[in-house]
């Protein structure tokens, strides 16, 4: 089979090509703001995952080896927010090759309890694509922490679900935007489109799937709205990559769409927080709606940060 070059499309990283230069203290900065978002969802995953296995003896080993996660991850989150930005590099270098060294077993076992479900060899009521989802998150995110310390790019398309398979993906930390030239930016742009535009897609049939039947008809429905929403421009974004164009109009309605996702998780976790859903619960974790918030947000930042010229 062939290979894709992981060299082509090299990005605008002239220091990184001379060992002898001083450390890139700003990708190690940028890298320490995306650890900072992703490894307390990452500690998420685990909690869900934990918490999703059926308790029947066969699962034991799975719940224990997530509950283990669940724990180191959190340790490593206190350590991350603990971390100032002004750190020493070692400091910066070593949280961030740990970061990597956890999060890539984190993936292993997501893909171990992935096909365990589709084959039916373990049980739980976590949805196996939701694992494949939560992997998915996890390479994208120890992808763009790979591509903050070299010119190697490890992750490909496919591993992140998105279309053309096996080009390398360009995704960077939003803080090293500034880097690229328009050409990468671009692909960058289009990425991490039809990447939340999958995820969120997701995000909301998952809720869609949870709410209570018939008394929570009301959430169902918009949820499924959100779904059909960030479908299309899923589709969208295949065909801005397409025709190169239209690209601007993308983003603004991306931004639309997740101002308004983001604005009824809040509502929704308020509710839900508070008790004043209908029957006063949902069949999901009330952190699933957080955690969801959070990730959508994330994306807005990176709406935001994608400034041509
Ligand atoms: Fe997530
Ligand atoms: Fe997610």
């Amino acid at each position: 089979m062939n290979q894709p070059n992981p060299f082509s499309d090299a990005p605008y990283w002239p220091h990184l090509m001379n060992p002898r230069v001083a450390p890139d203290r700003e990708a190690l900065i940028a890298a320490l703001e995306e650890m900072r978002v992703w490894t307390i969802l990452m500690a998420e995953h685990a909690k869900f995952i934990r918490l999703g296995l059926d308790p029947n003896p066969q699962q034991e080993e799975f719940f224990r080896t997530a509950d283990q996660f669940a724990i180191q991850l959190d340790m490593l989150y206190s350590r991350t927010i603990a971390t100032p930005p002004t750190a020493p590099n070692e400091i910066l270098y070593q949280l961030r090759e740990e970061t990597i060294t956890l999060v890539n077993q984190l993936i292993l076992l997501k893909e171990q309890i992935f096909n365990a479900l589709e084959s039916c060899q373990a049980l739980g009521i976590l949805p196996a694509i939701l694992i494949d989802h939560v992997r998915r998150e996890a390479d994208r995110f120890v992808g763009t922490l790979e591509r903050s310390k070299s010119n190697l790019q490890t992750r490909t398309r496919q591993r992140l679900g998105l279309k053309d398979g096996n080009r390398y993906a360009q995704t960077v930390p939003r803080l090293l935007y500034h880097r690229l030239p328009p050409e990468q930016l671009f692909t960058v742009a289009i990425e991490e489109s039809m990447f939340f535009d999958r995820t969120h897609a997701e995000h909301a049939e998952h809720l869609s799937m949870s709410f209570r039947p018939e008394v929570q008809e009301k959430y169902r429905k918009r949820a499924l709205r959100f779904k059909d929403d960030y479908h299309n421009l899923m589709l969208q974004a295949k065909e801005v990559e397409s025709t190169r164009s239209d690209l601007g109009k993308l983003l603004e309605e991306n931004k639309k769409l997740s101002f308004s996702f983001r604005d009824y998780l809040t509502k929704l976790l308020d509710e839900i927080s508070t008790c004043r859903i209908p029957t006063g619960q949902t069949n999901f974790p009330p952190l699933l709606a957080d955690h969801m918030r959070r990730e959508v947000i994330y994306f807005i930042d990176i709406l935001e940060r994608i400034r041509f010229g």
